[in-house]
């Protein structure tokens, strides 16, 4: 299947403040120059951040891990489990099709999905509340028919069970995850055969269960709050080791991947933040069009605007505090040195072109 960058993308992104430090602390866990193993649960917090994986979303990864761009790219777009285009607000349904399912009734199951949510897969319903497709095996095929939502498995389920997960998924409920038919698990439909002492833990539900009833976790956007930040492997050397709080300055993608960053002590203080000479209005009434610089679209340029800053000299002038405060009013740490925007800048107060300004007027 072809996997692509959705064509309209959001203009920036950034972790909540707990998932930040969640994704820290996740980096934390590799040896020094091995920062990029964390790639894969970053990449997936911001799933769960966002709903789909955005292009902002897997640049920001890739400048927090120091990875090129293309390389980050690459896993987002290898795994299924990254959903590259927006999916419903409410959820995404993935419908086993494969060999047992299929016996079982997947076909059914997809029916339920066409008409209660799109046509076709991928497409978001008309309230932009769902979306579906369907998946190769899951490996729940004991309990086939099922689908995954969000996080969670749904088995042995009929196509009337189908339609009505997804009504109570509309009504704001969270259902009980698991078999559907009244199983625990995958054991006999007749009832133990064996193992019998454990039926006495069959009420209290296990993990998914508990999160999914408690907080809803199945569906739930998740913002780093959810559960206490753990990380017994920094107490246990000893030497709190904090990895890069932001997103490093990046080559273009086509760049080899740099020297992983190294990981800073927890008491390491933010780069100081200095606030620029900043203009009411334009000079003249005339601004200069900020578009020209490459990584500047009409959002950033409107935010630009809003900070004082209207002119290609202003941009040119901002020193690395100046760059320090601009990135945290713009919230997305990184990007003015990742694009060079001072230097394209320069360029072009002076009257000159960039490759990119080249372009961007026709
Ligand atoms: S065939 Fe559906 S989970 Fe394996």
């Amino acid at each position: 299947m072809l996997r692509r960058l959705h064509l309209e993308q959001p203009e920036s992104f950034a972790f909540t403040p707990a998932n930040q430090k969640w994704a820290e602390a996740q980096i934390s866990k590799y040896p020094e120059g091995r920062q990029a193993s964390a790639i894969i649960p970053l990449l997936w917090r911001a799933q769960e951040q966002e709903g789909w994986l955005t292009r902002p979303a897997i640049e920001h990864v890739a400048g927090m891990l120091d990875m090129a761009y293309i390389r980050a790219l690459e896993v987002a777009t290898f795994y299924f489990m990254f959903q590259l285009q927006p999916v419903g607000s409410v959820a995404h349904i993935q419908v086993c099709g494969t060999t047992s399912c299929m016996i079982c009734g997947a076909e059914d199951l997809i029916g339920v999905c066409k008409e209660k949510i799109a046509a076709n897969p991928h497409e978001l319903s008309a309230d932009g509340k769902f979306s579906w497709e369907e998946v190769e095996c899951l490996g729940a095929c004991a309990n086939a028919p099922m689908a995954q939502i969000g996080k969670d498995y749904y088995e042995d389920l009929t196509a009337a069970r189908m339609g009505e997960i997804i009504d109570e998924l509309a009504a704001g409920k969270v259902p009980v995850p698991g078999p559907q038919n009244g199983r625990f698990t995958s054991e006999p439909a007749g009832g133990l055969t064996s193992l019998q002492q454990f039926d006495k833990d069959r009420s209290t539900g296990n993990a998914s269960v508990h999160l999914a009833t408690s907080i809803g976790d199945t569906v739930k956007r998740i913002d780093g709050t959810e559960v206490p930040l753990l990380t017994p492997w920094l107490n246990k050397s000893g030497a709190a080791k904090k990895a890069a709080a932001a997103p490093k300055p990046k080559a273009e993608a086509k760049a080899p991947p740099k020297k992983a960053p190294a990981a800073k002590t927890a008491e390491a203080p933010a780069a100081a933040e200095e606030k620029p000479a900043t203009l009411d209005a334009p000079r003249d009434g005339k601004a200069d069009d900020l578009k020209m610089i490459k990584g500047v679209g009409p959002g950033l340029e409107k935010k630009l605007n809003d900070l004082g800053i209207w002119h290609y000299d202003q941009v040119a002038a901002l020193t690395s505090e100046q760059i320090a405060w601009v990135d945290t009013q713009l919230k997305f740490r990184g990007r003015i040195e990742r694009d060079d925007w001072v230097a394209q800048a320069k360029v072009l107060a002076e009257g000159g072109t960039t490759e990119f300004s080249k372009r961007a007027k026709y």
